[in-house]
């Protein structure tokens, strides 16, 4: 396996991204758990900057509903896939795609929407940088006062994992996430290094620029994609699970999956 900066392994991934998660029953459950959220904190018409838009599933969601995107990633095959399916939709007006690196947003000149209504990434893309103090710097000096913002992270137990690739007596995979910032692989032939900060260590890393307005699991109880066979043949199990998962959310955050910190700009923070 080679070593490569993100794009290279997000490049490969992209092309079959949709087909393994995006489009799969679990991963619609997860998304819509976000989706519920949004459309809870996000006033209508805000002008949004998401990271790590990956394809574009988002984006597409946010523009149908009347928002308007600057849609980032360091992908350019993911950048493609996300604006093909944008232009077919005909919601194009609405959002806007740029190459943005996370690890390197300090040296970005400010973007032209600034500033913005929220910030927005989803399923794991703050995961591909080691510490986002710098990048929450740079957001807080580009969002408006009062400004949101929606983070979805991979956090370092999940409950899920641990179990289901110990019974299958894989224990590295098991304990995959106490490696922090060790490679993994992405694809058969990428390496990419991943960090997985627990909610507090990255409300550390947030704070003073953002104060927290909630913290919720996101997949505690719906299983990730690879244990898609727990549910398999069984329709109404995956709506029970979710129903699980949306009850318990405010206090699953440490065993998820992911877990979404809600935030909002602080007014006491230095711009
Ligand atoms: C797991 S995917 C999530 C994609 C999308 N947000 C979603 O919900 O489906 C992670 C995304 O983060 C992007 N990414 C990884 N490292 C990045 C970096 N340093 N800067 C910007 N984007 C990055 C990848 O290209 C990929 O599209």
């Amino acid at each position: 396996m080679t070593r490569e900066p993100p794009a290279a392994a997000f490049d490969v991934a992209a092309r079959d991204y949709d087909r393994r998660f995006t489009e799969t029953e679990i991963g619609r459950v997860l998304r819509e758990s976000v989706w519920r959220h949004l459309d809870a904190v996000l006033a209508p018409g805000s002008k949004i900057l998401e990271l790590g838009c990956g394809t574009g599933e988002d984006a597409l969601r946010l523009a149908g509903r009347g928002h308007r995107v600057l849609a980032t990633d360091v992908s350019p095959a993911m950048l493609e896939q996300a604006s093909r399916k944008i232009e077919t939709a005909g919601v194009a007006d609405r959002v806007r795609f740029a190459r943005v690196d996370l690890a390197a947003v300090a040296g970005e000149p400010e973007p032209p929407e600034a500033p913005f209504d929220a910030v927005f990434s989803n399923f794991g893309a703050l995961n591909c940088i080691e510490d986002c103090s710098e990048l929450a710097a740079v957001l807080h000096r580009w969002l408006c006062p009062g400004g949101r913002a929606i983070f979805v992270v991979m956090g370092p137990v999940c409950l899920w994992e641990i179990a289901w690739y110990g019974l299958h007596l894989r224990p590295r995979i098991a304990t995959r996430r106490w490696r922090d910032g060790r490679e993994v692989a992405i694809g058969e032939n990428h390496n990419l290094r991943v960090w997985y900060p627990s909610p507090a260590r990255l409300r550390d890393q947030l704070r003073p620029w953002f104060n927290v307005r909630a913290t919720l699991g996101i997949g505690a109880v719906v299983p990730p994609t690879y244990a898609a066979a727990v549910i398999r043949n069984r329709p109404a199990l995956l709506g029970r699970l979710d129903d699980l998962d949306r009850r318990w959310a405010h206090r699953s955050a440490g065993i998820a999956d992911h877990y979404l910190l809600s935030l909002e700009r602080s007014d006491r923070a230095a711009g």
